[in-house]
């Protein structure tokens, strides 16, 4: 089966019946357990190519404002290294911004951030910054960085997201993993089902991310429209008792054969 990955035959590849939605692997949490000994191991920079080599699509690493996990030599090894794909989940901030122009990830995700967060809460309300965003999204797209857009799944924030010039969403489904009764999964499932249909009906890359493991994945991937999905804390916990190895392969392996049960078997 295809997982290639090439902006120009983006389009084509997604009408193939036969192509994998993408992993990209946030190594997050493996500095937060290093930063909770002030010490230099775990090094993130390795678990990055060990995901790599375990067959992630991409890497993901948040720099925090507060620096709580992820420090400035920690991108900058990682430009140098990673083989596939360099995604930097950042505030639009000036200070961040600057530093993503310098290091020229693959991509930038933009997200909300909050100090006080264990971590990002919510979507970005693109709506009510569409002037903040605007200058920092046409920056980025000058430096040939492709920009991403942490949403909720909200039709007019997903309208303001292609107004703004993004070029991919990533559609927030920490909501639908919280959620505690069936009846507000359901209702949360469906708003994605359609965000997910409006964002290709707009020509946007459609991600997908957060809070999913290895059991609320499931659904998803009965969602045509999500070609890739960014998963951290799940997979470095799960790395903790099997090894980074086998929790990649395990996830790539469930996306591989759940992707391709209709949606009516999958139990939302
Ligand atoms: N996507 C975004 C935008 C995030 O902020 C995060 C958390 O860093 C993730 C995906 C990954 O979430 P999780 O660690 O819950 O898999």
């Amino acid at each position: 089966m295809t997982k290639g990955y090439n902006s120009s035959n983006h389009m084509t590849l997604m009408n193939m019946e036969t192509l994998l939605p993408r992993l990209s692997v946030n190594v997050d949490h493996v500095a937060t357990l290093r930063q909770a000994r002030g010490i230099n191991q775990p090094d993130p920079v390795t678990a990055a190519a060990l995901a790599e080599l375990a067959g992630a699509d991409g890497i993901i690493v948040h720099l925090r404002e507060d620096r709580r996990h992820i420090q400035d030599r920690d991108v900058r090894l990682l430009r140098q290294t990673i083989t596939t794909r360099m995604n930097l989940e950042m505030a639009a901030t000036a200070e961040i911004v600057k530093i993503a122009l310098e290091l020229k990830p693959d991509m930038v995700t933009l997200v909300p951030e909050k100090r006080a967060e264990l971590t990002t809460e919510g979507g970005l309300d693109v709506l009510h910054q569409r002037d903040v965003l605007a200058p920092y999204i046409e920056s980025f797209k000058k430096a040939g960085i492709r920009v991403s857009l942490f949403i909720d799944a909200d039709a007019g924030q997903i309208h303001a997201a292609h107004k703004v010039g993004a070029d991919t969403i990533e559609i927030h489904t920490g909501h639908y993993c919280d959620a505690v009764t069936q009846v507000e999964r359901q209702e949360i499932f469906s708003r994605i089902v359609e965000a997910a249909r409006l964002g290709e009906e707009l020509k946007l890359h459609v991600h997908a991310g957060h809070g999913l493991n290895y059991q609320n994945i499931k659904p998803f991937l009965s969602i045509p429209q999500i070609r890739e999905y960014s998963i951290g804390h799940s997979i470095i916990a799960h790395a903790v008792m099997v090894g980074l190895d086998r929790a990649v392969k395990e996830m790539i392996q469930l996306i591989a054969t759940a992707g391709s049960r209709p949606a009516a078997l999958i139990d939302v």
